[in-house]
């Protein structure tokens, strides 16, 4: 359990330390020299690798190391909740074969074109969030910004209304953020489960396009696909969708806030947005994800035994030197990006793509369901990066508007489009401008 001090982070690390929660990166440099994969009895006992190889090793390693579990934190086995049933979240919590037809069921709302889709209506929503508080001349850019972009795009998705976003943010917050407190974990879980079951039956009787609609029209192999299925595939999706995103934005409007010299540089060359939103997503890589080990295996000396939790570190790994070059710093144009991916949503199980940059690795960006995760991240800030934001101190996380910025300047030009792989890219004026407080 957390509360006494780490007497020795190779044996003894603890995930919830405040001063490793705050700034975690002396530590893993630290590990990846000195034992990379660390130990702990806290929290139920876990592994922590640090380097970018065993990270993706035990990523790829589905016959090893299983996706049923994976908290790192055990759930208690009666947590079965109001609802009065433990709620799955395919694919995530599943291994092939299953977890092949799971995920499959979701890579159409992954696809270049429903991104495409979305695309306006992101657009349109950043750009609504950034007049409400213009005139003020200041913002919460987290709580005004960040975090009320990804639901209402999630909600799209599900179909359901985006005035239920501030409900959903409060949800997916009690469930992650609070996943060591039973009762706000709980209560988190509950309430997406019950809303979810209560638009399930909506949507029985009267189906529209959205993911519930279609998945509970879908068969696999013949057989209609289970309601507890669509029920957890609904609520993964608004969990993994929510809390991912708005941490990547958040973390990309820092970085820019506090590095004038890459601010400058993505003014001056908005070409580089897809590569700075990777390396963006990199540097601050916003998911740590368990697994639980189904066969005892050994791994860099270290005996993994059935039943036990490794927490798949992709935050350490994403800063491992001996794959990225300097790698504390955000290099806006890194190329080794675009074929070392480390974003790992929705494909870290998956064999890598042929053409993964010659590394045995995450797969590469070209896949659809990747680029879709990286997109999203993208136009959100692109809208920011147009509207001449400037801001930031982390604690004191405020956005500084100019008064001219106003949508019908900084709105996005129609050919302001990500490029995709075979799309072509699209730039945008050069006349927005980021500042930082006092810089007017
Ligand atoms: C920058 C944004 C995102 C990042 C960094 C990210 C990262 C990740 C990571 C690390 C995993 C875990 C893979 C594993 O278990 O090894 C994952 C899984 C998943 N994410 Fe994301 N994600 C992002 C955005 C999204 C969005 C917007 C959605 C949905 C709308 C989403 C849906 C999912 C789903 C369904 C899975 C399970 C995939 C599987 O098991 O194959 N993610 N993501």
């Amino acid at each position: 359990m957390t509360g006494s001090p780490v007497s020795d982070w190779t044996t003894d690390y603890d995930v919830f330390d405040p001063d490793y929660v705050a700034d975690p990166y002396p530590v893993w440099d630290d590990l990846r020299d000195a034992c990379p994969i660390a130990h702990t009895e806290r929290w139920g006992g876990s592994w922590l690798p640090t380097r970018y190889t065993d990270v993706s090793a035990i990523a790829h390693d589905v016959e090893h190391f299983s996706s049923r579990e994976i908290t790192v934190v055990p759930q208690p086995e009666d947590d079965t909740s109001a609802v009065g049933f433990a709620i799955p979240v395919p694919p995530i919590d599943s291994d092939p074969p299953m977890h092949t037809w799971a995920r499959r069921l979701l890579l159409p709302w992954f696809s270049h074109r429903r991104v495409d889709e979305y695309e306006p209506v992101t657009r349109d929503l950043c750009n609504r969030l950034i007049d409400g508080f213009v005139d003020k001349g200041h913002a919460d850019a987290a709580a005004d910004y960040a975090q009320q972009i990804p639901a209402r795009v999630i909600a799209l998705t599900l179909g359901v209304p985006g005035d239920m976003a501030d409900t959903f943010t409060g949800w997916v917050r009690d469930v992650l953020e609070f996943a060591h407190d039973e009762n706000r974990r709980t209560a988190g879980r509950d309430a997406i489960a019950l809303y979810l079951m209560e638009k399930m039956e909506e949507r029985r009787s009267e189906p529209g396009d959205d993911l519930i609609s279609v998945l509970l029209h879908t068969e696999v192999e013949g057989e209609p696909v289970a309601d507890m299925h669509v029920l957890g595939t609904a609520a993964l999706t608004l969990i993994a969708g929510v809390d991912t995103t708005w941490s990547g934005i958040g973390s990309a409007m820092w970085h820019l806030a506090t590095h004038d010299e890459d601010r400058r540089r993505l003014l001056a060359e908005p070409e580089l947005m897809p590569t700075a939103v990777e390396e963006l997503l990199r540097a601050y890589s916003p998911v740590t994800m368990a697994r639980i080990v189904a066969d005892d295996v050994e791994v860099e000396g270290c005996p993994m035994k059935a039943g036990d939790r490794v927490l798949m570190n992709f935050p350490a790994a994403n800063r491992d030197p001996e794959i990225f070059e300097d790698p504390d710093r955000v290099v806006l144009d890194r190329a080794v990006n675009l074929s070392v991916i480390h974003v790992a949503c929705l494909s870290s199980k998956v064999p890598p793509l042929p053409n993964g940059g010659g590394r045995e690795s995450f797969p590469a960006r070209g896949r659809p369901e990747v680029d879709a995760a990286v997109d999203r991240v993208a136009v959100d800030l692109r809208e920011l990066v147009g509207r001449e934001v400037q801001s930031f101190e982390r604690g004191d996380v405020r956005l500084e508007l100019r008064d001219a910025a106003r949508s019908d300047q900084g709105r996005g030009d129609p050919v302001d489009r990500l490029p995709h792989p075979g799309r072509p890219a699209g730039t945008r004026p050069g006349s927005a401008e980021l500042l930082r407080p006092g810089s007017r």
